[in-house]
């Protein structure tokens, strides 16, 4: 096909319009069952040419009742292609932009001729067939284990962005939707390959339901985080310097009713020395300035955190006890820190960030080393011996998308949960405005539900610039900023009451946000602009409880 008949296709467009409350049961819109029905019967090609990618046949069946693809090869890739574009307007499109949608699937059935484990992977197009040059291509993956006919349904939801790694853009317009591609990508197995599909069709179950920030309807002007939050805490970070600024304490107290020490309970804060008897040098001077500023606003106080491989003290890593004397200093640190805050500190952070970005290991460092692989439990046994009524948290990032992480977190929670030792889990969201989905959110958050743990949204910040991209927020971040935050929100208020603990924004305003300094880049992680205005991520923030 060239590019003029595709620009031609491109205008083929079939629209849909449903209306969202007449949608209550099952529709089903056939796309194609190969066999002259749907909305695209015969429009649909291998890709490339037949001889690329190890295919030697692409058809509809001998009978025209599947399509069957063959191709020879162990390692290789194929994929047939619809020609023409399909967008399903299946609610109005000015109200799905940038929400998200649920209750929408793309439904086939598929058969995989010999070759049990192949890859199967199913694309959403958008632009001509070509993969690497559209701007949006998602793409669900799963590996088909058995050959005979089986009728998949993939929560479009589910789709993940494929190819362009760094766009981490998960949610999918379907209204965006170009072609739906059909492709199998194969590893291994027997030398010829088939894979054969049919009815190919998009169903709608119950409603379509879309749910986001709106940017027209305004929140009432004396809406506060905290008290439109009834069933869990609203947290700030907080600093000393901070506490003491009116601008800052009078926010602070108007709208939270949680705090964190952003870094004044960690140890390089509290931990300064340790003598020649082995008595530790401990200074609680910005520690206790925010418990009392807590204390005195009756505000909730989050402790974080004791152990963290970041703010560990340089006499620490260079200790020359030995291994026992070193574990016998950790045991007093914990314990001196929780007894002086006992009754008074609700929560703490016990370990934070034990695991290694992308692996199920423990990451390095000077604790793992002196303690063992048991170093985090022992963490917890000292806090819990120290105060039985405080709760006790694990904290860590990307614990929402990155599985192995997730695995390796769950594992130590597991262990901990075993010992008894556990209260909740800390996920720091420190995530993208457009990254992870709210799927992904809601079925990471459940890990935590299933164990009967609570929950706790630790450090929220939403990157809108980060890949440096732009050098100014623009209106549109904004949007897509508010609709993420509207998102965690939603996930994190759908979570059971019992399991709730608190959502808590790592600092007040844009510019004291620890996002740039960290990552470079210019940008606009929190809920309340460099004048101390309210964004539209503070609305959105509002309205997620409210709907
Ligand atoms: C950050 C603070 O915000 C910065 O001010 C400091 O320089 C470094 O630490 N994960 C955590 C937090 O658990 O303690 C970190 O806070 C951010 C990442």
């Amino acid at each position: 096909m060239n590019i003029t008949m595709a620009k031609v296709m491109l205008s083929t467009i079939l629209v849909f319009l449903m209306q969202l409350t007449f949608a209550q049961q099952e529709t089903t819109y056939l796309i194609t069952d190969f066999d002259g029905g749907g909305i695209l019967p015969n429009e649909w090609q291998s890709y490339g040419d037949l001889g690329s990618h190890g295919v030697v046949s692409a058809k509809p069946n001998s009978d025209g009742k599947f399509y069957e693809q063959i191709w020879n090869g162990k390692k290789d890739e194929g994929y047939i292609v619809s020609q023409s574009d399909i967008t399903f307007r299946i609610i109005p499109k000015k109200k799905l932009k940038e929400k998200t949608i649920t209750n929408v699937f793309l439904r086939m059935d598929i058969n995989c001729g010999g070759a049990p484990g192949t890859k199967i992977n199913i694309v959403l197009v958008d632009g001509p067939n070509d993969c690497c040059t559209n701007d949006v291509n998602w793409q669900y993956s799963f590996v088909k284990n058995t050959c005979e006919w089986e009728t998949i349904e993939i929560n479009l939801a589910e789709f993940g962005y494929a190819y362009d790694p760094n766009n981490h853009e998960k949610s999918i317009d379907i209204t965006k939707v170009g072609r739906v591609k059909i492709g199998v990508d194969i590893f291994s197995g027997t030398e010829r390959q088939i894979v054969q599909f049919d009815n190919v069709a998009l169903v709608v179950k119950d409603k379509v339901e879309v749910t986001g920030y709106d940017d027209s309807t305004s929140i009432p002007e004396n809406s506060r985080l905290k008290s439109t939050a009834k069933d869990f805490l609203v947290g700030i970070a907080v600093n000393p310097s901070r506490v003491q600024d009116t601008d800052y304490s009078a926010l602070y107290t108007k709208e939270f009713n949680s705090v964190t020490a952003e870094n004044a309970m960690k140890m390089r804060s509290i931990f300064k020395g340790i003598d020649e008897e082995g008595n530790l040098s401990l200074d609680w001077t910005n520690s206790d300035l925010i418990v009392d500023f807590a204390q005195a606003n009756d505000m909730n106080i989050h402790g974080h955190t004791l152990v963290w491989h970041e703010s560990t003290p340089d006499f620490l890593k260079t200790f020359e006890g030995t291994n026992q004397e070193f574990e016998s200093i950790i045991e007093k640190y914990i314990t001196a820190v929780v007894t002086r805050y006992k009754g008074k500190i609700d929560s703490w952070d016990v370990v934070n960030e034990a695991i290694a970005d992308g692996t199920s290991d423990f990451r390095e460092s000077v604790f793992l080393e002196r303690m063992g692989t048991d170093y985090v439990k022992k963490c917890f046994q000292f806090a819990r011996n120290a105060d039985k009524e405080v709760k006790l948290f694990y904290n860590d990032y990307n614990l929402v998308f990155d599985s192995k992480k997730q695995k390796g977190a769950f594992a130590i929670v597991d262990d901990l949960i075993n010992s008894s030792l556990i209260d909740g889990i800390g996920y720091q969201m420190h995530i993208d405005y457009n990254f992870p989905n709210k799927l992904a959110l809601k079925t990471a958050t459940d890990l935590i539900v299933d164990r009967k743990l609570l929950v706790h949204f630790s450090e929220l910040d939403v990157k809108t610039n980060p890949k440096g991209s732009i050098k100014e927020f623009s209106e549109k971040r904004d949007m897509e900023q508010a609709q993420k935050v509207y998102e965690v929100v939603e996930v994190y208020n759908a979570i059971p009451n019992e399991y709730k603990y608190a959502l808590t924004i790592w600092g007040l305003k844009d510019d004291d946000s620890w996002v740039t300094p960290r990552y470079g880049f210019p940008d606009w992680p929190l809920l309340f602009d460099s004048s101390f205005g309210k964004k539209k991520a503070y609305s959105a923030f509002i309205q997620a409880l409210q709907n």
